[in-house]
């Protein structure tokens, strides 16, 4: 049985009728259009479709939207802010961090969350915070560079 859904996704509220144990992840992708997020195990395992939720990353392919109903949902497109890229983005373009890019947006998410509670973090520290997301193109050490670059910038 379908169910509405009151959502805030990127400071914007959103509605999505769906049963209960809907992924997230599906209603971003499929009912708000923000394909930014990504389907990669389907469980919890890799980190491709990490969201913020009230600050935290977690998987948005394991997250029903009954228990993301009501909290602050953040995807990659919501990293920025009035046009500008976020210093993280900015960081993974300048040390071209990305390869095909599969990962990429549960990965800034991830470090967005590091760096939101700890705008300073050591290599170590970073290191620890990206261990829950895989990058089958191997680019880690490329990444883990990126975001201490951007903790040398100013988040907000
Ligand atoms: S698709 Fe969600 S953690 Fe892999
Ligand atoms: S850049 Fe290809 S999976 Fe990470």
């Amino acid at each position: 049985m379908t169910e509405r859904f009151r959502l805030s996704v990127n400071g914007v509220p959103a509605e999505v009728e769906a049963d209960s144990d809907t992924p997230l992840l599906y209603a971003l992708r499929n009912d708000l259009g923000l394909k930014g997020t990504r389907f990669g195990c389907g469980s919890g395992q890799c980190g491709a479709c990490f969201v913020l939720i009230d600050g935290h990353a977690a998987p948005s392919c394991d997250t029903p939207l009954w228990s993301a109903a009501g909290k602050r949902i953040t995807t990659v497109e919501g990293l920025g802010k009035g046009g500008s890229l976020h210093p993280l983005q900015q960081a993974f373009l300048a040390e071209q961090a990305a390869q095909c890019g599969y990962c990429i947006s549960g990965i800034l998410i991830s470090a967005a969350a590091l760096l939101a509670m700890n705008p300073r973090p050591t290599e170590s520290e970073v290191r620890a915070a990206l261990d829950r997301n895989l990058c089958r193109c191997g680019s880690h050490n490329r990444m883990v560079r990126a975001v201490l670059r951007a903790s040398a910038q100013p988040t907000s």
